[in-house]
């Protein structure tokens, strides 16, 4: 059964489009009822237009608080018909009552290795840092930020004397791939949480062998198609 979910961003929404590429190319069991952003006139919005995608901006700054804000957007998910709900560059910690709205289904996508680098700028902070292996995580949301049950992990060698805009272009390609993936394993309500621990229940599809990628570790595998 296909997942009904509204996507939220706040800026250039690449990781949107991988969601919308994956469904277009018939991988990814979701629809996408809804982009909202909380940030006007980003190029994620374009991006929903141009798949005809519905789309609202509702700016944070409009409301009084965090739980106001947070009302709105369930509020505006519920009655697009979001089921679950997806994290994709949303600049804003999300509150309890939209994780009490969607409980057990809000994923985040964060650009680090986790726990390592919560926060904002984690490549820069990764590179900074002189980390050998960078990478992303998808997870669960949970009221601390970028602290939930963690699903699936990407990882790219920091190269030395590689800058973090270099080093992030390589980690947002994995994004792209495991984001996608994670959200499948969702929709096909494959994931398990035991203690913060995510199991992936098997599936069907086979493992990716697909290999055009820079020497990586991915970890639960990837599905053929992701
Ligand atoms: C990504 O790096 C994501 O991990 C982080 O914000 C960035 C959003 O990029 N949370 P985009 O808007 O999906 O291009």
């Amino acid at each position: 059964m296909t997942l009904p979910i509204g996507v939220l961003i706040s800026g250039s929404g690449s990781n949107l489009q991988a969601l919308i590429d994956r469904m277009e190319a018939g991988v990814l069991d979701v629809t996408i009822q809804t982009v909202i952003s909380n940030i006007p006139g980003v190029k994620g919005l374009e991006r929903a237009a141009n798949h005809g995608i519905p789309s609202l901006t509702l700016s944070h700054g409009d409301y009084p608080d965090r739980e106001s804000y947070d009302r709105v957007l369930v509020r505006a998910l519920r009655d697009a018909g979001a089921q679950a709900v997806v994290l994709a560059g949303f600049m804003r910690l999300v509150g309890p009552e939209l994780l009490a709205a969607f409980p057990g289904r809000v994923l985040n996508i964060h650009p680090a290795l986790l726990p390592s680098f919560p926060g904002l700028h984690a490549q820069d902070q990764a590179a900074e840092y002189g980390v050998r292996l960078a990478g992303c995580t998808v997870h669960f949301v949970d009221e601390e930020a970028d602290h939930g049950p963690i699903i699936i992990q990407a990882t790219v060698p920091a190269l030395p004397g590689e800058g973090a805009e270099e080093l992030g272009g390589r980690i947002l390609a994995l994004e792209h791939r495991i984001f996608p993936q994670a959200l499948q394993w969702l929709a096909e309500g494959r994931l398990d949480v035991q203690n913060r621990h995510v199991v992936v229940r098997p599936g069907e599809r086979p493992l990716a062998t697909r290999n055009g990628l820079p020497p990586c570790l991915v970890f639960p595998p990837l599905e053929e198609g992701f």
